[in-house]
């Protein structure tokens, strides 16, 4: 039985994969999930895994060696798929220290610990062990309107703290395969959305302040580009990846999906108005007067767009859900979650945890 040690997977990517592999494995693979429980991580996101026999949750850091180390020496870890990180563009722009600390001194860390645990006395390493890094499609930086995409060899050149601390992750993970031959591939998405994203994200924010009537802050002009993949096809890519993917070698993932943040507005709006029942009191505020102009974020990237070529061709993945059906989907997993929003934005799944694991 493969054992999986997934760092960050009370986030919302993290949580939807350990979600995704369960449905697919079941009782074949064991998960340990290793999390600091940032404002972002949230236990509660797993309440329906957390009493599997094979799961297993540990609170720690990633940049806390000994607790990496003490994982590694207890079980004899297979694959290593690394979420954790700080993830907001925005906070990045106010406090860009926990961006480098988290993001590269704790990748740093992981790398470290899992080289340690499967290297052998000739430099070669064990069998059948792999290090993915979970990147973003953000450290190629940005792309003027038009027919031109990222490509796994389209030269780095990030502009946000943030993705300047991916950038230098994906970096640090390279010299590993490079200096060591370290089994590890590196995977580059592009913007996700799906059940489970805190409601800092333009698409959670926006249900959110839909539902409660509240104005849509749009970043400039509202007319900057992102590519949007159902959380649930990157889940799967990434599994694919990781039994499929070449030692080394890098993938761009995205989703064939490229809209401009006010259509994303105007798509959620209309299908809030369609969804609500007349009788629903909500929606007499449901329609496009919410929307706000505000100032624009720092540096802001114009346009994302990904090339998944490669990984179609070596690995034979693709995006499966189309953007209507996976926001509709989204839409009506915020709905039957009202008190998950509730409890993430008044901060209560800090007790939930409490409660949980005194
Ligand atoms: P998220 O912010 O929702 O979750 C991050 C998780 O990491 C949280 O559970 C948090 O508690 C944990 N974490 C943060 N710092 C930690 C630390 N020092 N030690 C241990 N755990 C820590 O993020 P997400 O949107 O799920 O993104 C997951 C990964 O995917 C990130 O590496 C991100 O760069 C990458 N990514 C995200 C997107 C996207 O659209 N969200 C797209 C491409 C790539
Ligand atoms: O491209 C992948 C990246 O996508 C990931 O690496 C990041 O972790 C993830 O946060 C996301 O970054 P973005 O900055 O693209 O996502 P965000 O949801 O913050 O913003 C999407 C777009 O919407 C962006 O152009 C900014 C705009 N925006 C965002 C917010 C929160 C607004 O106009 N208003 C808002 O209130």
């Amino acid at each position: 039985m493969r054992t999986y040690l997934v760092t960050g997977g009370a986030g919302f990517i993290g949580s939807n994969y350990i979600h995704y592999m369960f449905d697919r494995y079941d009782n074949d693979i064991r998960i340990i999930n290793v999390d600091a429980l940032t404002y972002a991580g949230n236990l509660e996101n797993l309440s329906d895994i957390e009493k599997r026999d094979n799961y297993t949750f540990v609170k720690a850091d990633i940049c806390d060696r000994e607790a990496i180390e003490k994982i590694f020496a207890e079980n004899e870890i297979d694959r290593v798929v690394h979420f954790a990180a700080e993830s907001h563009v925005d906070r990045s722009i106010r406090n860009p220290e926990v961006f480098v600390q988290t993001n590269v001194l704790g990748t740093q860390v992981m790398l470290n610990c899992a080289k340690a645990a499967w290297e052998q006395e000739d430099g070669s390493f064990k069998p059948d062990k792999k290090f993915l890094h979970v990147s973003t499609d953000e450290v190629y930086g940005s792309l003027d309107e038009g027919d031109t995409y990222f490509y796994e060899t389209t030269p780095y050149d990030p502009h946000s703290p943030y993705s300047a601390s991916k950038a230098s992750s994906d970096m640090v993970v390279k010299a590993y395969i490079d200096t060591y031959g370290f089994p590890a591939n590196i995977t580059n998405c592009s913007n996700n959305y799906g059940a489970y994203q805190f409601p800092e994200k333009l698409i959670p924010l926006i249900i959110n302040n839909t539902l409660q009537g509240k104005k849509l802050p749009v970043y400039g002009d509202g007319k900057n580009v992102r590519d949007w993949l159902y959380v649930m096809d990157h889940a799967k890519a990434i599994d694919m990846v990781c039994e499929k993917g070449k030692i080394g070698e890098k993938y761009n993932i995205g989703g064939h999906n490229e809209k401009q943040n006010i259509e994303i507005i105007k798509i959620i709006i209309d299908t809030i108005a369609e969804m609500l029942p007349d009788s629903d009191p909500r929606k007499a505020h449901v329609n496009y007067d919410l929307i706000t102009y505000v100032t624009d974020r720092k540096g802001h990237d114009r346009r994302y767009a990904i090339a998944p070529d490669k990984i179609k061709k070596e690995i034979g993945w693709e995006p499966e859900t189309m953007f209507a059906d996976g926001i509709k989907l989204t839409i009506q997993w915020y709905f039957a979650h009202q008190d998950w929003m509730q409890h993430v934005t008044s901060g209560d799944y800090q007790k939930y945890y409490e409660e949980m694991y005194q």
